[in-house]
């Protein structure tokens, strides 16, 4: 086995056990005045972003809007697996590689979707089954989330795998019909190819407590007891006129699963409901700690695949609707809890916490930077490693030291980050990584 095999095998081992919980963090119930939704979210702890299509980052009206106000993106289409593998073996990060590159240039981080779906397969999969579908399937999970690998904050590593309907079962596909255990070899896969990213599971119609959001639920709690690496859940929210009475609740029950989780997709049918609805949404976020973050699904109403039903926060000429004011006023309300996984910015320079898996004799530690409210150009985080630890490998971060006092500075990508934007690096060590306290400076 070569070294790079080892250490790989060695992360799936390790990344398999119980997630270790995040650093306890103050609660913050100060007001604020944040004045783009970005902004505003960041000072929540959380994110704000929208799905973007990258043929439309030479609009200039778009991308100064998607700049003003986002401080996170995900591709609309462009890492689907009939973007990023149209023919088989053979991959395509055109249009992924261009979104990342105008992320890490505004301080946005990025969202993956998604490795696996029954939607916008590409033609070769669509025609295969059984065994050679699965090969296929998990070779495709491993090459994007290698080559993506330390550029995405949470891959939405299984899309709409459920059924609608009461029975609260699978949906029937050509995965699904691969065997029921698809998508744990799925998320196992995907964090053996990229142990920093957070992994979700996503799905629509799930907003509420109901059949098919509790068929989601239980296989959650199964992954969790088994060991099975998921972190978080994404709850599209493409709503109509009106919202679940339980969609806060909804939200709790998978956060009490000790998941994190996100609004991945939202956009809201027009009508007399559509802002109040956002409103409800966003403060549902905020009072569920362990939401980390809200995606809208597009910027402006004529970028939206839904058409006429006008379901985003700017008008087609790039202006803030009813919508986007009731989302702002929502963000910027005191009384809400950050996020647990989450530091809160501090006034300036940055904040860090650790996440370990361990397992005897050794760890992998995953280490989250948020920017406080003047963003950062650079990042060090310093930490003391236990007596007989050491640093064996490192991703997204360069170390120096391996024992003792070591730091980890950015590396070229991911240093400057907006206010209160997070990235994530980790590494490898052999010993304990127990107790580990790191402190972050900016530059
Ligand atoms: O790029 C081709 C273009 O070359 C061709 O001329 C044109 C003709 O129809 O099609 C273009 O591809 C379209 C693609 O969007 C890019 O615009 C596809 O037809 C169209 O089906 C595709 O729609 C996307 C849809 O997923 C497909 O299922 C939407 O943009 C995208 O917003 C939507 O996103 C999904 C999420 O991934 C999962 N959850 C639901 C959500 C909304 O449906």
């Amino acid at each position: 086995m070569n070294h790079a095999r080892a250490l790989r095998a060695a992360v799936t081992i390790a990344v398999t056990g119980v997630l270790a919980a995040g650093m306890a963090m103050t609660l913050s119930t100060a007001a604020s005045a944040g004045t783009t939704l970005g902004a505003s979210a960041a000072e929540k702890g959380r994110y704000f972003g929208a799905a973007v299509a990258t043929g439309k980052l030479s609009d200039n009206t778009y991308v100064t809007v998607l700049n003003r106000e986002f401080n996170s993106v995900v591709a609309e289409n462009e890492m689907k697996w009939d973007a990023t593998e149209p023919q088989q073996g053979r991959f395509s990060y055109t249009g992924g590689d261009r979104l990342v590159s105008h992320a890490r240039a505004n301080g946005m981080s990025v969202r993956g979707h998604t490795l696996l779906w029954h939607g916008q397969q590409p033609g070769w999969a669509q025609g295969m089954s059984g065994s050679a579908l699965r090969s296929a399937a998990i070779n495709h999970v491993t090459q994007v989330a290698t080559h993506f690998r330390g550029q995405i904050y949470a891959w939405d590593v299984v899309n709409e795998a459920f059924a609608d309907g009461g029975g609260g079962g699978r949906r029937d596909s050509n995965l699904q019909r691969t065997g029921n255990d698809w998508i744990e070899a799925a998320f196992r896969a995907a964090r053996a190819a990229d142990p920093g990213a957070k992994l979700c599971y996503n799905d629509y119609n799930t907003d509420g407590i109901n059949a098919k959001s509790t068929g989601v639920y239980n296989m959650v709690r199964d992954f969790t007891s088994r060991g099975v690496p998921i972190d978080c859940v994404g709850f599209q929210s493409h709503l109509g006129t009106t919202i679940p009475g339980d969609y806060q609740a909804n939200l709790q029950r998978f956060a009490d699963l000790g998941v994190d989780v996100q609004i991945t997709e939202l956009d809201v049918m027009t009508g007399g409901n559509q802002a109040n609805i956002y409103g409800t949404v966003t403060r549902a976020c905020l009072a569920v700690s362990r939401c980390t973050g809200i995606t809208v699904w597009g910027v402006r109403d004529c970028d939206s695949w839904r058409g006429s039903d006008n379901a985003l926060l700017f008008d087609c000429g790039g202006n803030k609707k009813a919508a986007y004011t009731s989302v702002l006023n929502a963000l910027n309300a005191g009384g809400t809890t950050p996020s647990p996984t989450t530091p809160p910015p501090g006034p300036g320079g940055c904040s860090a916490s650790v996440s370990l898996n361990s397992w005897t004799g050794g760890f992998v530690a995953t280490v989250t930077v948020t920017a406080g409210s003047s963003g950062t150009n650079g990042w060090t985080v310093s930490m003391t490693l236990p007596g007989g630890a050491s640093v064996t490998n490192t991703w997204s971060a360069t170390a120096s030291g391996s024992t003792g006092a070591v730091r980890f500075t950015n590396v070229d990508y991911n240093g400057r980050l907006g206010a209160g934007q997070v990235t994530e690096f980790g590494f490898q060590g052999n010993g304990s990584g127990a107790g580990l306290t790191p402190t972050c400076s900016a530059s």
